[in-house]
């Protein structure tokens, strides 16, 4: 279980499960996306433990409405949400962060487990433990696992009550056959005739998903440059971060946002024995953040075998709360 000291203090430990990726995961696909056309690293990579500290930070900017209104969803709906959730034992948090939104429907649901899987260890550790702490009646277990990569729970916390929980808008990461990919496998985790509440951030005024991600206090644009930070902490990298700027637009053909890392100068990197070329111009794709429609989701959810439930939304129609069945 390796709970650690601080843990085992605890009145409600929390039980830790490890199915992390190896760390030479970061440096494969690092070299790799750095050796495709156009250059790209995948948007997991930007949430090592200050990569999640600063995307907290960004929950909080006035520019970055989705948390925000997320949270306006839940709070406005809390007992429409409950009624159309069939009683459920198990609570699984996709990418579960700093567990703040599942707190408003754990205390209207009262389950006996609750799962946060998420990438960042620590700040996973460190979330559970506040959750276990504060809710002395609730079973709390930490996953760490790319769950991009294979989506897989301990055995003894799969059962038949189960409900997942992906909040946030993280889909809007996956590409969107990507995203169908990733909700089958929800799919076969939770079992037919058991729900996923998933946030969808929709498609809006452009100019107002820009300055989302291009924040007057420059917090994207350092959770953006960490990645290069990162790399030169994790891997054997000696990369001059001031050599790159953040960029952010919105891309209407593809309907998503893209987060580049920018050269502002031609350049090297050196990454352990291999070099790689950025003239003056040239950009790292670092995240995409897709957004829908209803109906664009809705076809989604349905590919993935999925049935709509219920959707609720805010007053502007920035995002939606959605429940889905699996079918
Ligand atoms: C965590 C993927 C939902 O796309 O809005 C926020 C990440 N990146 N600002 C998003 C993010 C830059 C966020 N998601």
């Amino acid at each position: 279980m390796g709970a650690g000291n601080a843990m085992a203090r605890s009145v409600n430990p929390v039980e830790f499960h490890d199915y992390s990726a190896a760390s030479s995961d970061f440096l494969n696909e690092v070299l790799s996306g750095l050796s495709n056309i156009p250059k790209a690293i995948p948007a997991k990579y930007l949430y090592d433990q200050r990569g999640a500290e600063l995307f907290n930070k960004i929950c909080e900017l006035p520019e970055y409405y989705p948390t925000r209104t997320e949270t306006g969803i839940f709070r406005d709906n809390a007992d429409d949400i409950a009624e159309h959730m069939g009683e459920k034992n198990i609570f699984v948090e996709l990418g579960s962060g700093n567990s703040e939104k599942a707190r408003i429907l754990l205390e209207s649901f009262r389950p006996s487990q609750y799962l946060g899987v998420d990438i960042s260890k620590e700040f996973l550790l460190e979330a559970t433990q506040n959750l276990a702490d504060d809710y002395p009646w609730l079973q709390v277990h930490a996953v760490c696992a790319d769950f991009s990569r294979q989506l897989r729970l301990p055995a003894h916390c799969i059962s038949s009550s189960i409900v997942a929980f992906y909040l946030g808008s993280s889909i809007g990461n996956f590409h969107p056959d990507e995203a169908v990919a990733f909700m089958q496998q929800i799919h076969k985790l939770i079992g037919i005739g058991n729900q996923l509440l998933i946030g969808v951030d929709l498609k809006k005024d452009e100019q107002f998903l820009h300055a989302a991600y291009n924040d007057k206090a420059g917090v994207t644009a350092a959770f953006n440059l960490n990645l290069l930070h990162r790399m030169n902490r994790e891997l054997d990298a000696d990369i001059d971060v001031e050599k790159f700027q953040h960029e952010a637009f919105y891309n209407p053909s593809r309907g998503r946002i893209e987060m580049h890392l920018v050269s502002i100068t031609n350049q090297v990197l050196k990454i352990g024995k291999r070099k790689f070329s950025l003239a003056l111009g040239d950009s790292i794709h670092t995240e995409s953040s897709y957004k829908y429609s209803l109906q664009e989701f809705g076809q989604l959810a349905e590919q993935s075998g999925f049935r709509i439930q219920k959707v609720w939304t805010d007053e502007n129609n920035y995002f939606s709360t959605q429940l889905l069945i699996a079918i």
